[in-house]
């Protein structure tokens, strides 16, 4: 059977999980997941949070936490927040985790053993005040260029340059003038690695193009080798006697997080090869475009460079920013929509359908507007897909007393539904697998629209002699739209599957059993209830999301 390993990035224990991720990261890979679920096929949906760094340990601190427990109650939420979406990962892990310092330090010296680490002095900004190394963001000042104040020592805000020499720099946890000190890194060789990478990035067709060729354009302006050290109490401790009191950047350890936690998974499911069966799956790494430089050089380098031990991902599904109001979001401005928010004004389904519709495979951006949010939820969603099912199932209630009627010889517009019902799956899976969700969803609203205009041109209220046809071939079609609907909207697919009456889960149904026609004749449907409720916006306070 075919394996699929599946991650989606991990997200900062730093800050709730917004609209934003989901678009990008959580959401089309949830899809994909739990498709493959109904094929069959070995799927494994991995996530974590990424734990270690400056902001996370300077965040505990002035929470008086410490950074464990502080990290802690972030993972309790976004794993809440995951629930609530029905984001169904199969492990939730940590880059803090046991096994997943062991790994790092492990990878870390492979690389030193293969020649791919050395050592260099850097100097560097500490407060002695703060008793603290600070990274750039950490040291603000007055710009060279522009003379704006109060700039972050890598980025000017005001002229957009980046600052080589800040002027007037000061702490920004303490406010007092920071000293120079000098301290030895390590560094990974990742400039080594060029042709390797240019060469995995050219035969790989998996990947992206739009992507790939302008990483390919940082290759040929020249790779820097990457410093992995870090001056921190708080991150993965690099295991040398003369490293004392330095861990690796969170960049080096997180994305090994994605094989430890694979391995963790299986090692507690009673399987300790989790390395073969690493190496005999497709790989998935989902991620959102700001992160592209780590996982399409980094990532694969050190892969690489542990002699691909563990094999390099084979897909790496890289989608754009979601926009709000066609403005850039920003968490420091309150400009987003999080997730919990939103969840309370709104059942699961319709920000899944949304973001699924709306959301193409490729780093364009895309905007989230609530008119046109309500628009699609109620136009189609609602009067489309769920007008559709509900118009069915209440009439074999009033008609067919909750039974599904007989069908006899099918005229042309029947057996044009019943081509339908037998081709779509297969349309709608191949767009998934594609990860073209947007385009999955498109022909399932299509499918939809053709079983509406059916419906109402066989006029069963009035055509008595064909009804029966009518409502067996729209039972069937509602039972082939559960399954299809099931990779989307997953709660509401699962309440179709009950008021049609059927046994089991949808989530257990094999995909291509959508396209036969298997409501038994003289089968009694469950109880019948609106799916959905349409959203009113004068009801809905929005102010917070408001654009003046
Ligand atoms: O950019 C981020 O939010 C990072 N926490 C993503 C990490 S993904 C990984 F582990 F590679
Ligand atoms: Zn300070």
């Amino acid at each position: 059977m075919k394996n699929l390993i599946i991650t989606s990035a991990l997200p900062y224990a730093n800050g709730e999980i917004h609209l934003g991720h989901i678009a990008s990261t959580y959401l089309p890979a949830d899809i994909f997941t739990r498709y493959w679920r109904h094929m069959e096929t070995n799927v494994y949906h991995l996530c974590a949070t990424d734990d270690f760094g400056t902001p996370i340990l300077i965040n505990a601190e002035k929470e008086s936490v410490t950074p464990q427990q502080y990290v802690k109650s972030w993972r309790d939420s976004d794993l809440k927040d995951f629930r609530s979406l029905n984001i169904s990962f199969d492990y939730f892990s940590q880059t803090s985790s046991e096994e997943n310092i062991q790994l790092t330090q492990e990878v870390f010296n492979k690389l030193c053993k293969n020649g791919h680490i050395y050592e260099k002095d850097i100097v560097q900004f500490f407060c002695d005040f703060d008793k603290k190394f600070l990274p750039d963001r950490y040291v603000v000042g007055k710009c060279p260029f522009c003379l704006s104040e109060n700039q972050y020592s890598d980025l000017c805000e005001n002229c957009g340059r980046v600052p080589d020499k800040i002027l007037e720099p000061r702490c920004r946890i303490c406010g007092n003038v920071p000293v120079k000190k000098t301290s030895a890194h390590y560094f990974f060789r990742l400039s080594t690695f060029a042709e390797k990478l240019r060469d995995w990035l050219t035969t790989n067709l998996n990947l992206q193009s739009d992507v790939t060729s302008y990483v390919l354009k940082w290759i040929d302006e020249g790779l820097d080798d990457w410093d992995i050290t870090r001056d921190l109490s708080w991150g993965v401790p690099i295991p040398r006697k003369e490293a004392k009191g330095q861990v690796f950047y969170g960049w080096f350890d997180n994305h090994i997080c994605y094989i430890s936690s694979f391995l963790s998974f299986l090692k507690e499911s009673g399987n300790s090869d989790g390395k073969e069966l690493w190496n005999n799956s497709e790989i998935f790494h989902f991620i959102g475009k700001d992160i592209v430089y780590h996982h399409y050089l980094f990532l694969p380098a050190i892969r690489m460079g542990i002699g691909y031990e563990y094999k390099l991902p084979d897909y790496i599904p890289t989608r754009g920013h979601l926009m709000l109001s066609n403005r850039k979001i920003s968490k420091s401005r309150g400009w987003y929509i999080g997730l919990r928010d939103f969840l309370q004004l709104f059942p699961s389904d319709y920000v899944r359908f949304y973001l699924a519709r709306v959301t193409p495979y490729s780093q364009t951006d895309i905007n989230f507007d609530w008119d046109v949010f309500i628009e699609r939820i109620n136009n189609e969603l609602i009067a489309n897909v769920g007008n559709f099912i509900h118009r069915t199932l209440s009439f074999i209630n009033s008609t067919f007393d909750g039974f599904v009627p007989n069908p006899s010889v099918y005229d042309d517009d029947d057996l044009s539904v019943e081509d339908r019902i037998s081709t779509t799956p297969e349309l709608v899976g191949t767009a998934i697998s594609n990860n073209e969700i947007e385009k999955a969803m498109k022909e399932i609203l299509d499918f939809s629209s053709n079983l509406n205009r059916y419906f109402q041109k066989k006029k069963p209220w009035k055509e008595r002699e064909t009804a029966q046809n009518t409502l067996y071939i729209s039972a069937s079609a509602v039972r082939t739209l559960a399954i299809l609907l099931d990779p989307f909207i997953p709660v509401s697919a699962e309440r179709i599957w009950n008021q049609l009456g059927l046994t089991g889960s949808v989530h257990d149904q094999n995909w291509s059993r959508a396209s036969q026609m298997e409501m038994k004749a003289n089968h009694k449907i469950g109880e019948v209830q609106p799916l959905f409720q349409k959203i009113e916006k004068s009801k809905l306070n929005l102010d917070k999301w408001k654009v003046d």
